[in-house]
């Protein structure tokens, strides 16, 4: 039978830092982040501020190729891009041009950097002048139209140098199509890192600010996941791996840690979590408000995450939390 008090004392093991760094069961490190950033038209450097999401901004090529460099010095190991364009249509068409902004974006981070990785997220919404994330008909996403213009987006992203295509658009059956589209292209080597158990979350909505993708109808619960769906999510998992997912994710990340928990064990492949817009903003408002010591919140967050078996993060606190980890 196991010792209890007074044999067991559970204090001894937390009396100093190094004694308590000894024996941590999570790390958390700066390799273990991704950070997202928006790219828009401009030259030269630029940026604007994004108001539901402070100090995090809409950036030209030029300010991005800066923030990316900043963000590998500090070891964090890569950027996910969201492209803004000048123009929307009805199917998205910027999305997928050779010369679109993501394209050039990515040519111009990894000519900068070849071991940055550039994770690009393939989806319609920020593209199309409706805001949905496929091809509308008779007031409703059509699924298998989209499929083709998915295929189209992550061709052209791999081909610009993209390291991993990740899909977020919830159509069914799309990590096939992509798979399909990039090994008809010469692109077999390039990894998918699904948005597998991505949920219509309210935690969204200060990205639609910064990448300017709100729906202009309806919402998206027919294709993204009821929030109170658990073993449907182990489904769509599951079913990506079938489909050719290299990689997986759980988004949003701290409503949705039990999920997390189950996903990792349920899988061999890695999985990520998505720390979202609206709990970046949350933590950002409590503590510009001075009720919560941003530092530690975010390392708490971060390393519930990681607990929770994240291999690794998408977070805009990247940057931050990689210096905080460093001092
Ligand atoms: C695009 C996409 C969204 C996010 C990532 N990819 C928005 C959405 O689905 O509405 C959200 C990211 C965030 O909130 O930080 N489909």
């Amino acid at each position: 039978m196991a010792a209890t008090f007074p044999v067991n004392r559970s204090r001894r093991l937390r009396s100093s830092a190094s004694m308590r760094r000894l024996v941590r069961e999570t790390t958390l490190g700066a390799h273990n982040f991704i950070e997202p950033y928006f790219v828009m038209e401009g030259r030269g450097e630029g940026r604007n501020a994004i108001s539901t999401m402070p100090e995090v901004y809409q950036l030209t090529i030029d300010s991005l190729r800066s923030e990316a460099e900043a963000a590998a010095r500090l070891g964090i190991s890569g950027a996910l891009l969201f492209g803004i364009p000048a123009t929307k249509d009805e199917f998205g068409t910027e999305a997928y041009r050779e010369d679109g902004i993501v394209q050039r974006a990515v040519q111009a981070l990894k000519a900068d950097n070849p071991d940055f990785l550039v994770v690009t997220d393939v989806c319609l919404c920020e593209y199309t002048s409706h805001g949905h994330c496929g091809v509308v008909a008779e007031g409703d996403v059509d699924n298998d139209s989209t499929l083709d213009l998915l295929g189209h987006i992550a061709a052209s992203h791999a081909a610009a140098g993209a390291d991993i295509i990740a899909p977020s658009d919830m159509m069914d059956g799309r990590v096939a199509a992509i798979r399909s589209a990039l090994d008809g292209c010469g692109m077999q080597h390039t990894p998918i890192l699904s948005y597998a158990a991505k949920f219509a979350s309210a935690f969204y909505g200060p990205f639609r600010e910064a990448a300017e993708s709100t729906p202009q109808f309806g919402d998206r619960k027919t294709y993204q996941m009821d929030p109170a769906n658990r073993r449907e999510a182990l489904k769509e998992v599951l079913q990506d791996i079938d489909e050719g997912a290299d990689m997986v994710m759980v988004k949003p990340a701290l409503a949705y840690l039990d999920v997390l928990r189950e996903v990792r064990d349920a899988v061999n492949v890695p999985v990520s979590a998505y720390n979202v817009s609206g709990e970046y903003a949350m933590v950002k408002a409590a503590s510009q408000a001075g009720w919560i010591d941003e530092e530690r919140v975010v390392i708490e967050l971060l390393s519930s995450m990681r607990r929770a078996g994240a291999d690794f993060i998408f977070t805009y606190h990247a940057k931050d939390a990689a210096r905080w980890l460093s001092e």
